[in-house]
């Protein structure tokens, strides 16, 4: 019980007060703040680039956790690597995604890899000895407030096997559509972190949310 990393997406915050967003997800007991990048070329969608991770990093020692949603991530990860803590990539968006989780081990960051709904789980198995988060997506990256696609769970059940057959150490986290209910199948599938935007950042109590997340597992 309570092993379950919960991590507020700040898309669901309110734009015009990213600090006042940190120190309510500080405040609720999560663990980590996802930062949600997108560069409106791999997703139809923008939101904001290193600076706001640097201003946040001036206030505050949280964990940052990072989320490219962008083409060709190499420039991306460098300028965000001084202010995050763990920095995710997508699969789809590289070449060369080992190369690239080396890079982020070498800079002393979590390494994250992302897959999209389309893509099978199939598609992380080479790269996951060199992957620290393993970030399944359960909605189409690109906007907050989607409903989960339950077909995904599989890919979650995918990750944990690997994991225990092969004596790996990565967490599994979950992306898109979490609330109490889709909290619950993704922690019995194996998920270890659960990224949470809209229904965080309209819980009333919100602290009471992450408590109640974590009460799943
Ligand atoms: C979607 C983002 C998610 C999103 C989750 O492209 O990667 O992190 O903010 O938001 P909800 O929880 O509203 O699905
Ligand atoms: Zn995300």
């Amino acid at each position: 019980m309570g092993k379950t990393l919960v991590a507020p997406s700040i898309l669901a915050a309110d734009f015009a007060d990213f600090g006042g967003a940190l120190a309510s997800v500080e405040a609720s007991g999560a663990d980590w703040i996802h930062l949600d990048v997108m560069d409106w070329h791999f997703v139809p969608n923008l939101t904001f680039g290193p600076k706001l991770a640097e201003d946040l990093r001036r206030r505050s020692a949280f964990f940052f956790d990072a989320h490219l949603m962008v083409e060709n991530p190499e420039r991306a990860i460098e300028a965000f690597a001084p202010w995050a803590d763990a920095i995710t990539f997508h699969v789809e968006a590289t070449e060369r995604p080992r190369e690239l989780l080396l890079r982020l081990r070498a800079l002393g960051k979590k390494a994250g890899l992302s897959l999209s709904p389309a893509t099978p789980a199939s598609a992380l198995d080479d790269f996951l000895p060199y992957t620290d988060i393993a970030l399944v997506m359960t909605v189409n990256p690109g906007w907050g407030g989607q409903a989960f696609i339950p077909e995904c769970l599989e890919k979650i059940r995918h990750l944990e096997r690997a994991r225990a057959e092969r004596g790996l150490d990565f967490v599994i986290s979950v992306d898109g559509g979490i609330n109490e209910a889709t909290a619950s199948a993704a922690i019995a599938a194996g998920a270890d972190a659960l990224v949470a935007g809209s229904a965080f950042f309209s819980a009333q109590d919100k602290a009471a949310f992450v408590r109640g997340i974590k009460a799943l597992g």
